[in-house]
């Protein structure tokens, strides 16, 4: 009870002495002598001066505050932008640009700084019955997706970071699809296909003793006119289904159990080609 009257007196007191201040500045009495004047009006003028001086301060206190908060955020800004220097280009290999007169690049990664976070929505992107080359730069990571190329999808080319570390990767089986050949990971009805440094995989269990349709392909290679270079197909029953259209495979990586390669294409494969054959308890083992 005291603390509280007695800050009310100095509260009052306080408000009374600026109030009574204010009014002494702004009201020169007239009646007084010149010289008294100009005394006063200096004394005045150096009291204005001092109160100008405390709104400027106070002023000049919140500006440089409000300045520090705008200059924290552009710090700030400024900092976020420093962080991810990786959104310049740079990165990227575009030795294919010129090798093939590409005329669009699209990139794809999962951790942004790309056009797309899915190899479909580049896919989808690209000009459809062009005559030019379009290059979609893949980032590395395990892309989850099934990926169609539709055959009015002409000359796109797929450029992984190597296909140990660029992997898409679906789990389809001809059960869960109806049939065999649409249970692939990635399907390509497109001619000029062209793919570098890339996995192609099907996740799905390999299938077990007496098993039917279990079987699942990584890739369908349909479209006329498609090369592979430094790619992987990962799977097991039937994982990579060359079905139609003339294909070179060069330096690829194979896996797979029973018919692993199958379908009615011509195709080349050659340089350092490896497979890998998953053996299981009842399954016979189709070779090269
Ligand atoms: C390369 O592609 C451009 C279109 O992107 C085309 O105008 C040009 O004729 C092509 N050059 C060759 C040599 O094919
Ligand atoms: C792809 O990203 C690059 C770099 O950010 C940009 O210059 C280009 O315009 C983008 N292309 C498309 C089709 O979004
Ligand atoms: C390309 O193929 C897709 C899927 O078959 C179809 O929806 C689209 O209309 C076709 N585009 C052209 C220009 O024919
Ligand atoms: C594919 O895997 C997902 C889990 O990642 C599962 O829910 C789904 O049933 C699987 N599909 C098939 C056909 O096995
Ligand atoms: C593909 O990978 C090989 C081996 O790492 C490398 O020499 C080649 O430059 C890569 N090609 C492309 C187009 O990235
Ligand atoms: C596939 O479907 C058939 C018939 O519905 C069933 O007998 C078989 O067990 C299924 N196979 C797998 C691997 O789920």
């Amino acid at each position: 009870m005291r603390t509280k009257t007695t800050l009310f007196f100095w509260f009052s007191a306080f408000v009374i002495a600026l109030v009574s201040t204010i009014i002494s500045l702004h009201h020169i009495p007239s009646s007084l002598s010149s010289t008294s004047t100009i005394a006063k009006s200096a004394q005045n003028s150096f009291k204005l001066a001092i109160l100008d001086g405390v709104f400027k301060k106070s002023g000049e206190s919140l500006l440089s505050t409000l300045r520090s908060i705008v200059s924290r955020h552009h710090h700030h800004h400024h900092h976020r932008r420093r962080r991810s220097p990786k959104c310049a280009n740079t990165k990227w290999k575009f030795r294919l640009v010129s090798e093939y007169n590409v005329s669009l690049v699209l990139t794809v990664g999962l951790k942004g700084c790309t056009n797309f976070s899915s190899v479909q929505k580049a896919v989808d992107a690209a000009p459809e019955l062009s005559n030019y080359r379009t290059l979609i730069i893949i980032d590395s990571g395990t892309y989850r997706e099934k990926v169609t190329v539709a055959a009015n999808k002409t000359n796109l080319i797929f450029q992984g970071q190597g296909y140990l570390n660029t992997i898409i990767a679906w789990n389809d089986t001809a059960n869960s699809t109806g049939g065999t050949a649409r249970s692939s990971s990635v399907a390509i009805f497109a001619p000029y296909f062209t793919a570098y440094n890339i996995s192609f995989q099907n996740t799905a269990p390999p299938p077990g003793p007496g098993r039917i349709g279990a079987q699942a392909v990584a890739l369908r290679i349909a479209g006329d006119q498609a090369a592979f270079y430094g790619c992987g197909f990962y799977g097991a029953q039937d994982t990579l289904n060359d079905d139609r259209g003339r294909h070179y495979f060069s330096e690829c990586f194979i896996q797979g159990s029973i018919d692993f390669i199958f379908g009615k294409a011509k195709s080349l494969y050659e340089g350092r080609l490896r497979y890998e054959q998953i053996k299981h308890h009842d399954n016979e083992i189709w070779c090269l």
